[in-house]
């Protein structure tokens, strides 16, 4: 009985932990990039019809926190939708530019180009592609290792 309060107890100060990272605090440690690990897929990622992303613009998948823009009919491009600065997920596409909620970073969604900081880093291009009518993000197969 006593373990599972002290297991509760310790859930408890990582989920406050974990809201204090999205505060004031992700923004003085660069190492907080850490807690995001790869920003970029190992295996395929299925993100559903392709049809989702609109031409001339892009789409935001947060869960799987890819950004897709789609510049030309049949054209698409991917990439990580982590903020290059401090490793926030992007929250929403505003003039075909992703948004980072945590400080303002804005980013090309055709190029990954970081517009305007504090990030200054572009955002990581992902594969993409059209696989029997879904479109997948990253590489082709999962890797040997
Ligand atoms: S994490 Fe700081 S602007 Fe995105």
């Amino acid at each position: 009985m006593s373990g599972q309060s002290t297991r509760r107890t310790v859930l408890k100060g990582a989920a406050l932990a974990g809201a204090a990272g999205l505060g004031v605090a992700a923004c003085s440690t660069e190492s907080k990039l850490g807690h995001a690990g790869v920003p970029t897929p190992t295996a395929p990622v299925a993100l559903g019809s392709p049809d989702e992303v609109p031409v001339g613009g892009a789409k935001l998948y947060r869960e799987q926190r890819l950004l897709v823009s789609c510049p030309a009919k049949g054209e698409y491009k991917a990439f990580s939708a982590q903020c290059t600065h401090a490793g926030c997920v992007l929250d929403k596409i505003e003039d075909n530019e992703g948004n980072c909620p945590c400080h303002g970073s804005r980013f090309d969604v055709t190029t990954g180009k970081a517009l305007k900081g504090p990030a200054t880093v572009p955002l990581p291009a992902v594969e993409v592609r059209v696989e029997d009518g879904t479109l997948v993000a990253g590489p082709k197969a999962a890797p040997s290792a």
